[in-house]
Order: C-alpha cells, then sequence, then structure tokens
C-alpha cells in the first residue's frame, strides 16, 4: 500500500500575518479529522520559521516542506537558502524541479542532481516535479519529455535513495489555467512514470508516490486521486483556501 499525500505549494502567495491564519484554519478543520493522507504544506522560506513552530506547538499533523533550496552546500552564495537551513527549521521535503523554476530560473539537471543529494543527505525528501509542455504534449512528445526528466536526474541515484523521493507529475499546461489533465490522462502518465522507474530500479517503483499537480481541486480531485497509479496531489491554488485544501484530503 503506498502512502497517500496531499502537499499545498503555495508559491510566491501571502504575507507572514496571512499565512498564520491559513495554517490556523488548516489547523481547526484538520483537528478532528481522521486521514491517512499525510498534509505538507510547503509555504515561502520566510514563514517556515514561525509556522513550523506553530505546527510544533499545536502538534498539528501537517508536514513541513520548502519550495526550492540552494545546489551549494553553504558558504558564500548571496540570497541562496541551504537544504541544511531548511532541515534545522524543520522541513521534511524540498520540492524541486517545478516547471516554474525550470522556467524562469533556469533550473536544469545538473543543478537539481545537486539539490536532489543535498536534500538527501540531509535526511529530508524530495518532491521532484517533471512534466511536459503544451507544444510537447500536442506533437506527442509528452512521454519522451518526461522520461528524460526521469533519467536525466532520478537514474543517477541508488535504489535506497530514490526509496525517498516522491515524483510530482504536473503538465505545466495545467498549471494555474483551470484546465485539469482528465484523469485518465494523469493516471496513464502515473503508469508510465511508474514504469520508466521501475526499468532501472525494479521493485522500488512501486512504493514511489507520485502526485498530480496542475489546477487541483475538490471537485475534480476525487476522480484523479482514485486513479490505480495516482497517489495524491501537489496543489497551487486551491492550497491558499483552506475549505479547498481540506476539501481536496478529503476526497481521497
Ligand atoms: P495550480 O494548482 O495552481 O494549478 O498549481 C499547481 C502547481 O504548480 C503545484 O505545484
Amino acid at each position: 500500500m503506498r502512502r497517500k499525500i496531499v502537499a499545498g505549494n503555495w508559491k510566491m502567495n501571502t504575507l507572514l500575518p496571512e499565512g498564520e491564519l491559513l495554517v490556523k484554519q488548516i489547523e481547526f478543520l484538520t483537528k478532528e479529522l481522521e486521514t491517512d493522507v499525510e498534509i505538507i504544506i510547503a509555504p515561502p522560506f520566510t514563514h517556515i520559521a514561525t509556522l513550523g513552530k506553530y505546527i510544533k506547538d499545536y502538534e498539528m499533523n501537517v508536514s513541513l516542506a520548502a519550495q526550492n533550496c540552494a545546489d551549494q552546500e553553504h558558504g558564500a552564495y548571496t540570497g541562496e537558502v541551504s537544504a541544511k537551513m531548511l532541515h534545522n527549521l524543520g522541513c521534511k521535503y524540498v520540492i524541486l524541479g517545478h516547471s516554474e523554476r525550470r522556467e524562469y530560473y533556469g533550473e536544469n539537471s545538473e543543478s537539481l542532481y545537486k539539490k536532489i543529494n543535498l536534500v538527501l543527505n540531509e535526511g529530508m525528501s524530495p518532491i521532484f516535479c517533471i512534466g511536459e509542455r503544451l507544444e510537447e504534449r500536442e506533437s506527442s512528445r509528452h512521454f519522451e519529455v518526461v522520461s528524460q526528466q526521469i533519467k536525466d536526474v532520478l537514474y543517477r541515484l541508488r535504489g535506497v535513495e530514490l526509496a525517498k523521493v516522491i515524483v510530482a507529475y504536473e503538465p505545466v499546461w495545467a498549471i494555474g489555467t483551470g484546465k485539469t489533465a482528465t484523469a485518465d490522462q494523469a493516471d496513464e502518465m502515473h503508469a508510465y512514470i511508474r514504469r520508466v522507474i521501475g526499468d532501472k530500479f525494479g521493485d522500488y517503483s512501486e512504493n514511489i508516490p507520485i502526485l498530480y499537480g496542475g489546477s487541483c481541486k475538490p471537485s475534480n480531485a476525487k476522480e484523479i486521486f482514485g486513479k490505480e497509479d495516482v497517489d495524491g496531489g501537489l496543489i497551487g491554488g486551491a492550497s491558499l483556501v483552506a475549505q479547498d485544501f481540506i476539501g481536496i484530503i478529503k476526497s481521497f
């Protein structure tokens, strides 16, 4: 039985007081919630210390993730935040390779490979994002693109390291567009991703959680999460509204 996970990627949204309010609302709405879903939130760096303390003080069943980390361990890298700093604040996860970072900040397989190793060395787990652009799907290259993204980074890990990774399939054309992949499209790609991972790592692939991301909301989550190879979601916009985020968690 694979883990079920719903992770909220807040991106560059909320001021700290708004983030605190959102966590309080999540706390209120999850207090009585009996669920086997692992809940993760990825707020901006500036919120992590404060929200981490709140989560701990109120013994919330929520784990913290960061949205990125540096590709160097420490030192003269102005403006960067290291994996160790994030671990020290209580992060269990780091989102890596989000399409917005690949697209706007030149994130590539080399830097991602370094980051994955730094995250793993800290005992945290990467949430590794992959996914094709619209023109790649329209020209039927989506499987090839996704497979290459896996091979360029994950294939360089050892099996025991791969076992710590969460994969997030986020078709770029579905992010923030209101255009969701159909449940069948998601399932088809998730099964393919699991096969590509299995080609290199054998049975390890069976236990890797593969999350879907892209315009996921309470109204479509149930159908998507109902698919065999979909183990949860990486949620953007809807994770900023506590009711919607919890609604998605309840969809399992
Ligand atoms: P939306 O849910 O806003 O489409 O964003 C998805 C995403 O990019 C999560 O990482």
